[in-house]
């Protein structure tokens, strides 16, 4: 991420910061973050240059190094007009209980391919389409209006807690009082080189 942030002047930051990591290893704590959240916010910018944020599920990585997200979503829907509008967009998880995060800024491809639908389809789906009735909306997997939205990260930052609930307040307890910087995890990104370098090796 370009920033023009002064390490001495956000020690938060710096202290925090670990990118000693090993690109696999980053991956493998991701994927805990986004299975404990579940449920992500993905957000697209309208036409006005506003942002809009709305809670979606990705589907299971389907291996250790996949970065990408994938959605199910209605075609008919709002995030459809603001994708082909801007594709950048982001999807974040927040674990409250820990205090773990996770960010993903990329780009959304949006596909109807009937194999990568079949591939990742559950029946739990269904609920977010519905069945109209009217013998084609039946809102299962040949549903036209079912798509996918795959989000391909450019970068990825994310916090992982290292100290349970107790440790963190203690810490931010003393830090408070004495001036300190409380850094009970490690904030971590996973570059655009390393998400290319993985995926590279994920897609072979
Ligand atoms: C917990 C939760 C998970 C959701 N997951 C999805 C999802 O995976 N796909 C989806 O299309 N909508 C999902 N929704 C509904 C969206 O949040 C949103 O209301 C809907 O997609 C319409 O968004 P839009 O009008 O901004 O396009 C979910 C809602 C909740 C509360």
């Amino acid at each position: 991420m370009t920033s023009t942030a002064h390490p001495n002047l956000d020690p938060y930051v710096t202290k925090a910061e670990n990118n000693s990591v090993s690109p696999h290893e980053k991956i493998k704590d991701l994927h805990e973050i986004v299975k404990s959240v579940e449920t992500g916010m993905l957000t697209t910018r309208a036409s006005t240059g506003y942002m809009h944020s709305r809670a979606m599920v990705p589907t299971a990585p389907q291996s250790d190094t996949q970065t990408s997200l994938i959605f199910f979503a209605n075609k008919a829907s709002h995030k459809f007009d603001e994708i082909e509008n801007d594709a950048h967009v982001n999807v974040s998880f927040s674990n409250t209980k820990t205090t773990s995060w996770a960010s993903y800024a990329g780009i959304a491809k949006i596909s109807q391919d009937k194999e990568l639908i079949k591939k990742h389809w559950h029946t739990g789906l269904s609920a977010w389409f519905g069945d109209l009735k009217d013998g084609v909306h039946k809102g299962n997997e040949n549903d036209p209006r079912v798509a996918i939205i795959e989000v391909i990260p450019d970068e990825i930052r994310y916090w992982v807690a290292t100290k349970g609930a107790v440790s963190r307040a203690l810490e931010t307890g003393i830090n408070a009082v004495t001036g300190g910087v409380s850094v009970p995890g490690e904030l971590r990104t996973i570059t655009s080189s390393e998400i290319q370098l993985t995926q590279g090796l994920h897609n072979k």
